[in-house]
């Protein structure tokens, strides 16, 4: 069995059997996050891009607690210079942590970093195909809608999450033809009502993807979490 917490704005924690990872822990700071970064203490950290709205925490909690940061592979030696444990990987590549794996998929956006006064911009945007726990989820980052969803949709997918927020990312809409490439069982909308450029109505999405698509919509207010039904197939 997967849990499935949602952090806040595009930040998970994946636990399973006592183990945990975190997806863009962009928690200190972060003005939707009711938890603080100091009571996670995860495996690995997965990244989707640089935004600092993504890298989040990151840094300190590998400090903290050896967590492995996988990134693409500038952000990862970005990020291994300011101390992180971190391991590279880039589009297509299946990467191994404790406990599961992460495959970086396409999405179209872009990847920078403010650092103080200074933006660098390290390496691509991604998406992430995990499988951890017994289940499989993807995590679109933050993404415009494209067609070759359809190939992800492929692997097979228990959830996907995928941002509805509009204006940086795919809007509510486009979201919603997205879950129809994706074909995932369940699917969790982030990326929203952070700050004011990406206001949208969670509820009215997911009760449209639960009537309009074959998959269940789940809205998870910040710090409420959601397990993941064994899949029943073959039947
Ligand atoms: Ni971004
Ligand atoms: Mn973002």
């Amino acid at each position: 069995m997967t849990r499935i917490k949602f952090i806040g704005h595009a930040a998970f924690e994946l636990s399973t059997e006592g183990k945990s990872i975190l997806i863009d822990p962009f928690i200190t700071g972060n003005p939707a996050a009711t938890t603080a970064a100091d009571q996670y203490s995860p495996v690995a950290i997965l990244l989707s891009h640089a935004h600092n709205d993504h890298v989040g925490d990151s840094v300190e909690i590998s400090k903290r607690t050896g967590a492995t940061v996988i990134a693409t592979f500038e952000l990862a030696n970005f990020l291994a210079s300011k101390g992180a444990k971190t391991n590279d990987a880039s589009l297509g590549g299946t990467v191994a942590f404790d406990g599961g794996t992460v495959k970086f998929t396409p999405a179209w956006h872009s990847s920078s970093y403010e650092d103080g006064d200074q933006i660098v911009a390290p390496g691509m945007p991604a998406g992430m195909v995990v499988r951890f726990g017994g289940s499989t989820i993807y995590f679109a980052g933050d993404t415009a809608l494209f067609g070759d969803m359809r190939l992800i949709g492929e692997e097979g997918l228990d959830v996907a999450v995928i941002p509805i927020g509009d204006h940086y990312t795919m809007g509510p809409a486009d979201a919603l033809r997205a879950v129809k490439f994706l074909e995932p069982r369940f699917v969790i909308p982030c990326h929203y009502n952070t700050f004011p450029p990406i206001e949208q109505d969670p509820e009215a999405f997911v009760t449209n993807v639960t009537r309009q698509t074959n998959a269940k919509g789940v809205l998870l207010a910040p710090g409420e979490s959601f397990d993941i039904p064994a899949a029943v197939r073959g039947l």
